[in-house]
């Protein structure tokens, strides 16, 4: 499997995962991604986008304001608005508590190939720019082992997040202590980067533990047969 856009792999995933719901932070140009992207119910987020989208305000201001007064839960959700890793963070921190519990975020500009592209703020005229998004991956890796995540080596880097279980990177560090050199020295790990022909067994190990633990979330607590049923898929999930 080739992927050369991430239109593409947006679309796989919510085909894959019969997908309805939609939300694109920073969306820029709609023809670009934001229209190509087949779900029933979408939602983009751009302070200034080149034309009208949904809600023209800052990714903060949508969570802070008028999130919390929808009552949609978002399926997929593609980050792809201020390349700050501080802002990425906290952008997948809220996408995260929003996200229906079978859904998926994809971080764009997660693998960047060169140190001058991961800089902070675009320099004016800069063709290739990535900005340092792949440290707020880097730090999720690190730190949050109820997560699933992974990075497609297509289209500078499509970081996918689910809910789900990963062994954590062991080095754990912050944000503004991660540079260009410890992201080369363990680039494979790190961003746990996939080639695109694996992309398929991925998505579905992805899918098969976040099943799982919403199974064994939803059936804790319960007595008799569904609690011990649950605590034995626990079992089971833990030695795979
Ligand atoms: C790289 S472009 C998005 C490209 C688009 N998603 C695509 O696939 O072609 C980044 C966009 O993020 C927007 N943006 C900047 N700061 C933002 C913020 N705080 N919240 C949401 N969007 C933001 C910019 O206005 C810009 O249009």
């Amino acid at each position: 499997m080739t992927i050369t856009h991430r239109a593409e792999l947006l679309n796989l995933i919510a085909y894959s995962n019969s997908y309805r719901t939609y939300l694109e932070i920073g969306v820029r140009n709609p023809q670009s991604t934001y229209n190509r992207i087949c779900c029933d119910q979408k939602t983009g987020v751009d302070p200034a986008p080149q034309m009208p989208c949904t809600y023209m305000m800052t990714s903060d201001e949508f969570f802070n304001t008028v999130q919390p007064h929808l009552s949609v839960r978002y399926d997929l959700v593609f980050i792809d608005g201020l390349h700050e890793a501080h802002q990425v963070y906290q952008d997948t921190e809220n996408a995260l508590a929003n996200l229906s519990s079978n859904g998926t975020i994809v971080l764009h500009d997660c693998n960047p190939t060169q140190k001058e592209h991961q800089t902070t703020k675009r320099k004016p005229g800069q063709k290739h720019w990535t900005g340092d998004t792949w440290k707020a991956f880097a730090l999720l890796r690190m730190t949050r082992p109820d997560l699933e995540m992974f990075t497609v080596n297509a289209d500078w880097g499509l970081g996918v997040i689910r809910l789900g279980k990963q062994k954590v990177f062991p080095t754990s560090m912050p944000i503004d202590e991660m540079d260009y050199d410890f992201l080369c020295n363990n680039r494979l790990e790190l961003m746990n980067l996939i080639e695109c022909e694996n992309v398929n067994k991925s998505l579905l190990r992805a899918s098969r533990s976040t099943f799982f633990n919403t199974l064994i979330y939803r059936m804790r607590g319960t007595t008799g047969v569904l609690g011990r049923a649950s605590k034995r898929i626990g079992q089971y999930m833990k030695r795979k």
